[in-house]
């Protein structure tokens, strides 16, 4: 069983929500409705995610009005929700259609239909589309990816003013200020734990065949920048608050944007031959 998989719907209150509440289980959002019940009361991580919402919470301002947010990988939504009682428009999108089933009726308990947008969809499809939002929100996806670095460059032509990211990483924190070029002879220093580093899970982790990678923390915030971000806070383990690197070097641009346009290129030339 994944750790997605392991909480079966258990309402912390006997409701009237109870039993859809089961019937739409199991959870991986704890969420806290209306009537007092709860979607994943005995979640192993504890009341999860709003133990991280209230790490993140004082990095983001309290009055999102006017801001467009995308939520990717919403899960049941419990971010969504959050950031649109704070008064974001927010677009939420996940792959799986159990968690989708989850948010929308969710959302009809609370009463934010209007607020956030659900969408079956996956975040690659959102390369090239031109679409800008204030706040992208990216947490617990970039290691399901095949395709991180990818991910992030997508991200970056979306994120207006700034982007949450959190991911799993490997164990430890060091971080080396990486030299401007290495020769090849000096390959030793790769194998360093604080060179930036990311471990490939050709199988499966927690029985999760969709847990890609496993970067180090020196090699998220490698990514980040890479990606033409930069890290303004760490709001606590894991999770990286980021925005536009306005001084991004020319050089890096280029090598980020050459290869998002030959990927969109591809797609184009598919959508041209069927
Ligand atoms: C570990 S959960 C994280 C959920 C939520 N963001 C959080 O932090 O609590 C990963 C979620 O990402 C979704 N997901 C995986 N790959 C995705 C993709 N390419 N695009 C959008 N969502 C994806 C999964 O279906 C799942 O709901």
């Amino acid at each position: 069983m994944t750790l997605q998989s392991i909480t079966s719907g258990e309402s912390g209150a006997d409701s009237l929500g109870r039993s859809e509440i089961d019937d739409l289980g199991p959870w991986f959002h704890n969420l806290h409705l209306p009537d007092g019940s709860q979607t994943a009361a005995g979640h192993p991580l504890g009341d999860f995610p709003m133990v991280k919402w209230r790490q993140i919470v004082p990095f983001i301002p309290a009055d999102l009005s006017g801001w467009r947010v995308l939520d990717i990988g919403c899960n049941a939504g419990f971010y969504s929700f959050e950031l649109a009682r704070r008064g974001a428009d927010v677009t939420a999108i996940d792959i799986d259609p159990h968690y989708l089933r989850q948010a929308r009726w969710a959302a009809d308990e609370y009463g934010l239909q209007r607020k956030v947008r659900f969408q079956q969809a996956s975040l690659y499809t959102f390369a090239g589309s031109g679409e800008q939002f204030d706040l992208v929100w990216f947490l617990g996806v970039l290691y399901h990816l095949r395709h991180p670095l990818l991910a992030l460059d997508i991200l970056r032509e979306m994120t207006g003013r700034q982007m949450v990211l959190q991911t799993m990483t490997m164990p430890g924190v060091a971080a080396m200020q990486t030299p401007e070029s290495i020769r090849l002879d000096e390959r030793a220093l790769l194998t360093r734990g604080d060179w930036p580093r990311m471990a490939f899970i050709e199988n499966s982790l927690e029985e999760d065949p969709t847990n890609w990678w496993a970067p180090n923390h020196a090699c998220v915030e490698a990514m980040i920048r890479a990606a033409g971000f930069v890290v303004t806070a760490r709001p606590g383990h894991e999770i990286y608050l980021c925005e536009p690197n306005l001084q991004e070097p020319p050089v890096s641009r280029a090598l980020r944007e050459s290869e998002l346009s030959a990927v969109l290129g591809a797609r184009e030339l598919q959508g041209e031959h069927p």
